[in-house]
């Protein structure tokens, strides 16, 4: 009998981390994982160990403090890969490898030069391996979709026979269809005579935009995993999205019938630490966690809302931690009245973290009427993103106008204390401030590629959000500001550009993506 339980495997912390210009640091991927921890995710794919020191020490540091779900790490089907894997996920109370080869034609013929016989002697060792350092392997052959369904139903019988736990089924490239997907699993079910010692998996990129309808039409078929990412941010257009597939099982449960474990309120605070972190833009209107997602505008439909919410509303927005409130705090309102708000908003804080927010809440409150829950959120997310930035913005001054060269005078506080001081001229104050941060720390080759402001609420006395996207020596890199002021919000966030630049340099060199990687070696 199938369980009616859906695992859900979180991959942002490694396909996610795969888009480009998502790289984390240690510090910011422990806080994501404990995020994820607290939303309930049943499996963390915390890396790929081998990948570079940093993802090892990033896989190491979250199998050590993170409690509660599976801890995995990636590995290609070969003995280094495997062994560092295994190091990796050994601190954790339950650390899992996930160990992948290609089986289709195109992969086997052009990337890895490998006849059929040989993915099956490589999946089976790789596994057997494996299984030298944990109980619980994930076997996947990578590009599934595209692979002979005889080939794959053998694969499959051969790892789980060598003792892979969970088989996952990717559509690497995103070209499935959710009809044809879901008549392969049910292929796979009645084919492969030891299918029923796996947890069946699916993986899906969302190159056609299908990467949930392909992952539920699995679950249709008896996928009890699903691997997804907040945003469902990864390679290309990204991987199923996790609070897109968690909601429509939940809302849909006549249909599905199915459970997850997530605490589908953290839904809303997970998805803004992770574009906070990344500087991934969620778009407006994205399903679940879109600033549109809830917001009806037709005069129609706020009418029918006043009348019935379920005239126009088929999920609660508190059910994804998005609270409906009509209060707005002050300058009077006190210590325990933010920490209420903060709690109603999704968000768990220690009283440390509070006491810094509290006082950058009233710094706010000198310079806005209300505040509201935006503002909040901007508040907690700029006071609690931790990472060790290598330059701080010590004192800015700009001078603009109609008659005059725009210029800045920025003074940068490097980590070491020392600090630097510079003066230049731009097409205005933002660019001015560009140059002078540029030239303070060296980095010249920076292009920028976007720069966005936007209002965080409504109001005069709004927060402005600025968002910045450059280009450094092959690499993109964005983040985000926020502050009453745009020039300073302008000025902040690109300072975190310069600083995520300075961090993925002390790291690691410029990040590979796991497939550019993997034809590397097994060419
Ligand atoms: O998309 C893919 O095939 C992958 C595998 C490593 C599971 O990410
Ligand atoms: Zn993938």
């Amino acid at each position: 009998m199938q369980s009616n339980r859906v695992i859900i495997f979180d991959t942002t912390l490694r396909d996610g981390e795969q888009s480009p210009g998502a790289s984390m640091n240690t510090a910011e991927k422990l806080e994501v994982a404990q995020a994820l921890a607290d939303l309930r995710v049943d499996v963390i794919e915390a890396g790929f160990p081998i990948a570079s020191p940093g993802d090892f020490e990033a896989v190491r540091a979250i199998a050590q403090q993170i409690v509660g779900p599976t801890i995995a790490g990636l590995a290609r089907c070969n003995k280094a890969d495997i062994e560092r894997a295994g190091d990796a996920i050994r601190p954790a109370e339950r650390g899992r490898i996930h160990v992948f080869l290609a089986t289709s034609a195109i992969h086997r013929e052009f990337k890895l030069n490998m006849a059929k016989e040989e993915i099956l002697r490589r999946s089976v060792e790789g596994v057997k391996l494996a299984r030298t350092f944990t109980d619980d392997i994930e076997f996947s052959p990578e590009d599934a979709s595209r692979t002979e369904p005889e080939f794959l139903a053998q694969v499959i019988e051969a790892v789980i026979g060598a003792g892979a736990t969970t088989v996952n089924i990717p559509d690497t490239v995103g070209y499935a269809t959710p009809d044809e997907f879901g008549d392969l699993f049910r292929y796979l079910f009645n084919q492969v005579p030891n299918i029923d010692r796996a947890v069946i998996s699916v993986h899906c990129h969302n190159d056609l935009g299908l990467a949930v309808a392909n992952s539920l039409a699995a679950v249709k078929a008896g996928a009890r995993q699903v691997e997804c990412t907040i945003n469902g941010i990864g390679e290309r257009a990204g991987n199923c999205s996790l609070e897109e597939v968690v909601m429509a099982l939940r809302t849909r449960h006549d249909h599905w019938g199915l459970e997850t474990n997530v605490q589908t309120k953290r839904l809303h605070p997970t998805s803004r630490l992770v574009a906070n972190t990344t500087g991934l833009h969620v778009q407006r209107n994205k399903a679940i966690v879109g600033q549109n997602a809830f917001a009806h505008e037709a005069g129609i439909h706020q009418d029918g809302m006043l009348k019935n919410r379920i005239t126009y509303e088929i999920m609660h927005p508190e059910d994804v931690g998005l609270t409906r409130t009509e209060l707005v705090l002050g300058k009077h309102s006190g210590r325990h009245a933010l920490r209420q708000r903060v709690i109603d908003m999704g968000y768990s804080i220690n009283e440390a973290e509070l006491d810094m927010v509290f006082e950058e809440f009233k710094r706010l409150c000198d310079k806005k009427k209300e505040i509201f829950d935006a503002d909040i959120e901007a508040l907690i997310e700029k006071k609690l993103h931790v990472g060790t930035n290598a330059w701080e913005l010590a004192t800015l001054h700009t001078a603009a106008g109609s008659s005059c060269v725009p210029s800045a005078t920025v003074t940068l506080k490097r980590s070491d204390g020392e600090s630097f001081m510079k003066a230049e001229f731009g097409d205005g104050p933002v660019d001015a401030i560009f140059r002078a941060m540029e030239s303070i720390t060296g980095y010249r080759g920076v292009r920028l590629t976007d720069y966005q402001v936007r209002s965080v609420t409504g109001g005069q006395d709004a927060q402005g959000e600025v968002y910045v996207e450059v280009k450094h020596e092959g690499k993109v890199y964005r983040a985000r500001s926020v502050s009453t002021d745009i020039v300073e919000a302008s000025a902040t966030a690109f300072l975190n550009v310069l600083n995520r630049i300075a961090a993925g340099q002390s790291q690691r060199p410029p990040a590979e993506s796991t497939n550019q990687m993997a034809q590397k070696e097994d060419a």
